[in-house]
């Protein structure tokens, strides 16, 4: 029997999130622990916390788990485990050990599917050099997988939403568009080719092209996933409290999600986070509203969005594109803080 685990759900990958509002409400409710040690918690929404060892060493933690975002068990596998590991990255951290986290409907679903993701979450995981020894299971459906990571880092090399700086010239390294992709799958608008270019990008480790933002001493970045462009941007330029200047044409696209959009494939979780982000955000009157709609996009597995010296972005475009990040591309700029916190213009 040919399983095909999109069957099952909804909104796979990070899609699934629950909406940024809520999360920060509840958010606001917990308090946080104060320990000199701790370098990094959620007050700058980073992608993982950074905790202190000694002058010498910190850990970066991170977990992300969501339901099935393609078809093939073996394919999810691999692209839960990448995406799970590129929060390391993002931090500039090195990812070393990880748990399994997994959720698996066993009266459900043959033990072969289970064995197959689980296939895929190790191997993507050896390829990033992380050594996966342990995890946990629970009965439940859909199936939803992912990694609990640690990761090695310098206490003075850490990478973080804080550490945009006025004059920055804004870098993507992976195009956009996997959330509507996935989304016109369902509805049979999506090409085999595109549904391909798209997973092929899920399952990209973000871990060369993190090694291009150490090698030019990168301190602000993030990756982009559930809440889209436009919300990690977002994210980023209110904890380096600066303003983020994005020119949506500049943006590069998988395929032919423009085209999808277009023609009205934009998943639901894309106006979750429009709204979101709409207080804070200004939208050039002209425009386009097809892009403006793509910047909200939810990303599974998404590429870094980082900031560097101005004089440093034809290096480090010339660097990521051969590190196998062709679509890299400078989208914007950092300025003083503005009016907005961020601006999407045409
Ligand atoms: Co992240
Ligand atoms: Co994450
Ligand atoms: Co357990």
């Amino acid at each position: 029997m040919k399983i095909d685990l999109l069957t099952m759900v909804e909104s796979g990958g990070c899609s699934a999130k629950i909406p940024p509002k809520q999360l920060e409400e509840v958010l606001k409710l917990l308090p946080l622990s104060s320990d000199p040690d701790i370098l990094v918690n959620i007050d700058t929404h980073d992608d993982a916390g950074v905790y202190r060892v000694n002058d010498e060493l910190a850990l970066v933690l991170t977990t992300d788990f969501f339901p099935p975002v393609c078809s093939d068990p073996y394919e999810f596998g691999q692209i839960a485990a990448a995406n799970s590991v590129s929060d390391v990255y993002a931090m500039g951290g090195t990812p070393v050990v990880a748990l399994n986290i997994m959720m698996f409907p066993s009266a459900k679903l043959p033990v072969e599917v289970y064995t197959q993701i689980l296939k895929g979450g190790y191997d993507m995981a050896s390829q990033a050099g992380v050594r996966i020894i342990g995890g946990h299971t629970i009965d439940d459906y859909p199936p939803k997988y992912g990694l609990a990571v640690v990761g090695y880092i310098h206490p003075h090399k850490i990478i973080t939403n804080a550490g945009a700086q006025p004059g920055d010239a804004l870098i993507l390294t992976k195009p956009v568009g996997t959330g509507v992709l996935l989304a016109g799958q369902r509805m049979g608008m999506t090409s085999e080719e595109d549904l391909k270019a798209a997973t092929d990008l899920m399952k990209q480790l973000n871990r060369s092209g993190a090694d291009v933002m150490k090698k030019y001493d990168i301190r602000g970045a993030t990756d982009i996933t559930g809440f889209g462009l436009a919300g990690h941007a977002l994210k980023m330029a209110k904890a380096s409290k600066v303003t983020f200047r994005i020119n949506m044409k500049k943006v590069p696209l998988i395929g032919h999600t423009y085209d999808l959009v277009d023609a009205g494939c934009i998943p639901g979780v894309s106006f979750t986070n429009l709204d979101f982000a709409e207080p804070d955000t200004h939208f050039a009157e002209d425009l386009d509203y097809n892009l403006k709609m793509i910047a909200f996009d939810a990303q599974t597995s998404g590429g870094l969005l980082f900031c560097a010296p101005d004089r440093l972005k034809n290096m480090i475009i010339k660097d990521l594109r051969k590190e196998g990040f062709q679509y890299s591309e400078v989208i914007g700029y950092v300025t003083e803080p503005d009016r907005k916190i961020l601006y999407l213009d045409n």
